[in-house]
């Protein structure tokens, strides 16, 4: 017989009006920034009415339990059914929860989630379970919004967890395959595709690619267990792959674009060792494999010893009794191995053969980013001639600093409001360029004008500056004239 309790359940949320945006102003926003600190007394203040949403969020966000009749007017029908399932367990009159269930909000659909509880809420010792399905995390919703999302065929969503990244691929791809290594983010995402009524998710069991050994996707996106250590001793699937250093970020670069159709991408959010005396960006670009090219654009730099304490705070080590022992041991393995940093960001592999980027760029994005991925392809591949007519992006503007009254400005500084907000300094003779760039005059006649008005010599220009109009190009502040531009926000 079907398994018609997440439909069932299901009806029950939205009943409940059991909302991302429902919940976010039942609680107003003090108590729903405490929730984000994992502090549950301003949402329980404002959860007090009985009401099935109200209840709902006691139940499940604020993992308070709850009268017995208030779960059954909120899950009519589904408690019992919900504990024999491991949901909720009955505690004499009172019902509490086993797992987290919370809506989310994804490209206008409202979406619930099933996983294991946060652990920590209000001061709580955390305590993780090797094989916890974690929940929504930040880093879940970066690679969401780092996923491009043009309609494909196939995607692969590798590391499933509680499903969410596939939830997202099964709006704009017409199968999504899922893959997990641990049997109980197994369950959970076939659960999760059921609540969510996404028939087009299938889930797979085991080890990285061997669930897909001979297939091809359009689309490849992971948020893999990237935790960098020596990999020895006790594991927490949903972050640590046990591979030493980086070699599971390695591998997926390395390994998926074989399962890439061509003109696929690889989208991977990962963290990558930078060794003593080795550019991070050369060593990255050797892991790609030849047909492909990459963006890879390195958000952050942790120092080794910042990053021991970000990890072994996650899984609650922090002032246990061998928090210093760990916090030693796992610091002079990074000082043995000569890491001098751990790089966070984002891989995006796409298989087609054009010029690479690979950007250090820990400033503010325009979020979703994936729009800016898209849009570096296009200008990856985009031939760069004296003859073309190119136009400034519209959310390009100009920063000059100098001395206060004097003639010239010290720098110029062309910088993009909107995708990957770059900036780029440039010299007069750029940023002449750059403002001419209005899609009628040619790169040619517009050089030839800037040599005329500086008094250099044409031909000479021409050489020195359509490398440049490239490299203007590819990094987005110029694009081919006959795109639409976008209005600056
Ligand atoms: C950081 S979680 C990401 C979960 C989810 N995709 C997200 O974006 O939040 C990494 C996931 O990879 C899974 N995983 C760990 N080792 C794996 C392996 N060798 N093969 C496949 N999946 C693995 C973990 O069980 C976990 O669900």
């Amino acid at each position: 017989m079907a398994d018609d309790l997440p439909l069932r359940l299901r009806e029950s949320l939205e009943h409940a009006d059991f909302t991302y945006d429902a919940v976010a102003g039942l609680l107003g926003t003090r108590a729903h920034d405490a929730l984000g600190r994992n502090e549950t007394t301003p949402a329980l203040r404002r959860t007090q009415d009985g009401s099935p949403l109200a209840t709902l969020t006691r139940l499940f966000l604020l993992q308070t339990p709850v009268p017995a009749e208030d779960a059954e007017r909120a899950l009519p029908g589904l408690v019992d059914a919900l504990a024999r399932r491991g949901f909720l367990r009955r505690d004499g009159d009172q019902v509490r929860a086993l797992l987290d269930i919370r809506p989310y909000a994804a490209d206008d659909a409202h979406l619930w989630v099933a996983s294991d509880l946060t652990p920590g809420l209000d001061g709580a010792p955390v305590s993780v379970a090797a094989y916890h399905v974690l929940g929504i995390s930040p880093a879940a919703t970066s690679l969401a919004q780092l996923t491009l999302r043009e309609p494909v065929g196939r995607a692969l969503d590798l590391g499933t967890g509680c499903g969410v990244q596939a939830l997202h691929l099964a709006t704009h791809c017409d199968v999504v395959v899922a893959t997990d290594i641990n049997a109980r983010a197994v369950w959970a995402a076939e659960f999760n595709a059921a609540l969510n009524d996404a028939p087009n998710i299938e889930v797979r069991t085991g080890w990285f690619f061997d669930p897909v050994r001979d297939e091809t996707f359009d689309l490849i996106t992971t948020n893999p267990p990237f935790v960098i250590s020596a990999a020895q001793g006790s594991r927490l699937v949903y972050r640590d792959s046990g591979l030493p250093g980086d070699e599971v970020v390695e591998h997926i670069v390395r390994r998926g674009p074989a399962h890439l159709t061509d003109g696929g991408w690889l989208q991977v959010l990962a963290n990558w060792v930078i060794h003593r005396d080795v550019p991070w960006d050369e060593r990255l670009a050797g892991w790609v494999p030849d047909g492909c090219s990459a963006l890879v654009v390195q958000r952050e730099v942790l120092d080794p010893a910042a990053y021991v304490e970000l990890w072994l705070k996650d899984e609650g080590r922090h002032g246990g009794p061998d928090y210093l022992d760990r916090y030693d041991a796992w610091l002079g393995w990074f000082d043995q191995q000569g890491v001098e940093g751990i790089g966070f960001g984002w891989v995006n592999v796409h298989r087609s053969e054009h010029d690479s980027t690979y950007l250090d760029w820990p400033y503010a994005v325009e979020q979703p980013v994936a729009p800016a991925i898209r849009d570096w392809a296009a200008a990856a591949t985009h031939p760069v001639s004296e003859h073309d007519r190119l136009r400034l992006r519209v959310d390009v503007v100009q920063e000059t600093t100098g001395e206060p009254g004097a003639e010239d400005p010290e720098t110029i500084v062309l910088r993009q409001r909107r995708g990957l907000c770059r900036a780029r300094q440039v010299d007069t003779v750029e940023a002449a360029l750059a403002g001419a760039c209005d899609g009628d005059l040619s790169v040619g006649q517009i050089l030839d004008a800037v040599a005329t008005l500086t008094e250099r010599d044409p031909a000479e220009l021409r050489v020195a500056y359509l490398p440049v109009v490239r490299e203007l190009l590819v990094e987005g502040f110029l694009q081919p004239s006959s795109r639409v531009p976008e209005a600056a926000p």
